[in-house]
């Protein structure tokens, strides 16, 4: 292996941080990944060993007001059939995933303005009360700061809003004009200062997407350091104006979550739906390259395929026992496990 890349390699690993230049080196020079991925693994397993997180994931709504392009789901797909759960069908997800092992529930959705800050806030409040064991975390878009706060003041824990990419330039490609780069930014920052278990990412080969962009996506995420991060390749839709374009590579993806877990040590990482979606065996290799947590699916069978980002997403046939037991054996076939915790981030721990 070439010794400046492993000179790279080491200085990350040692909490250094990159130049942009030394990035786009790391990331786009092909080179034998067997050091960088024993490394990224050799720092999972000391902070969390081979336990494996598991979170239930819930798919409250696709009605969305966004148009995100790259999205399935977005406002101008007139091809999906919208759903959204009610209030006793998502706490009956909960009970069943509470029964399964889950203690961390993901509410993730569109932007449906049917979820107003009211409803959630109950929502939040009803499971914290009936499970105080367990964590909630909420995916459902950009707020203003005080939807935020009230939204943790009822009890949620963490949040999940991917930035998709720290290039101004790149945001405007990928999003319609009314889509704002500095306001996603300041929902991070607002997420952060009120208290959340933060989580943030990005799609690995999204349509415009240069090794410049990447390396501006782990310098912000270096500074950021969230308490979780979600990348998946980008998979194309075909409802969607990206229809045509590639799919992002398993190799690519699982290059940046290795490098991930060097630049954010004690991060969670998931080994994403997506990932599993352009390989069979892909998210078992994420967790083979550090990744140390994954999402089975609660939503209700009748919606699952409704909830769709891109094509050909899996587990939209299972029921959620069908998931769960399904993840377990893949975890086990790479020598980690499945434990049933909240599962909370070392980060500032
Ligand atoms: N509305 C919430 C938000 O904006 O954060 C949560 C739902 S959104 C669908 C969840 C994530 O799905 C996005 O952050 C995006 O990165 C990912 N996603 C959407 N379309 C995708 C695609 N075509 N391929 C891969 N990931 C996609
Ligand atoms: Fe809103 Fe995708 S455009 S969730």
């Amino acid at each position: 292996m070439d010794i400046q890349i492993k000179d790279l390699i080491d200085r990350l690993a040692d909490g250094h941080s990159l130049s942009i230049d030394e990035w786009i080196r790391l990331i786009e020079e092909k080179y034998d990944t067997t050091y960088l991925y024993e490394k990224a693994v050799a720092v999972r397993e000391k902070y969390y060993g081979k336990e494996v997180f598991i979170r239930g994931l819930i798919e409250i709504s696709n009605y969305c007001k966004n148009n995100c392009t790259y999205c399935g789901i977005r406002r101008d797909n007139n091809a999906v059939d919208r759903y959204r759960l009610t209030d006793d069908l998502i706490l009956e997800c909960v009970d069943n995933g509470y029964d399964l092992g889950f203690r961390t529930f993901v509410l993730q959705g569109g932007e449906d303005l049917s979820f107003d800050t009211n409803r959630v806030e109950a929502l939040v409040k009803t499971i914290k009360s009936k499970y105080s064991d367990c964590a909630v975390t909420l995916s459902l878009g950009e707020k203003d700061y005080d939807d935020y706060l009230r939204w943790f003041e009822a009890g949620a824990d963490r949040y999940l809003l991917r930035h998709e990419t720290a290039d101004c330039d790149h945001y405007a490609k990928l999003h319609p004009k009314e889509m704002d780069f500095y306001n996603r930014m300041r929902c991070l920052q607002d997420l952060m200062k009120i208290g959340y278990q933060v989580g943030c990412g990005f799609m690995v080969g999204s349509p415009y997407q240069t090794t410049e962009c990447l390396a501006k996506d782990m310098q912000f995420i270096q500074n950021f350091n969230p308490h979780m991060i979600g990348i998946g390749p980008f998979i194309s839709h075909k409802d969607t104006p990206f229809s045509e374009f590639e799919n992002g590579t398993l190799e690519m993806t699982l290059k940046m979550i290795a490098l991930l877990r060097l630049t954010c040590r004690k991060a969670l990482i998931p080994a994403t739906t997506a990932l599993g979606t352009v390989a069979p065996d892909g998210r078992e290799r994420g967790l083979m390259v550090g990744a140390n947590v994954v999402m089975p699916n609660l939503s209700p069978t009748n919606v699952r395929d409704k909830y769709s980002l891109y094509d050909n997403k899996i587990c939209t046939g299972e029921e959620a026992a069908e998931c769960v037991n399904c993840l377990k054996r893949r975890v086990e076939s790479v020598g980690y496990k499945i434990v049933v915790s909240r599962g909370d981030s070392k980060v500032n721990g």
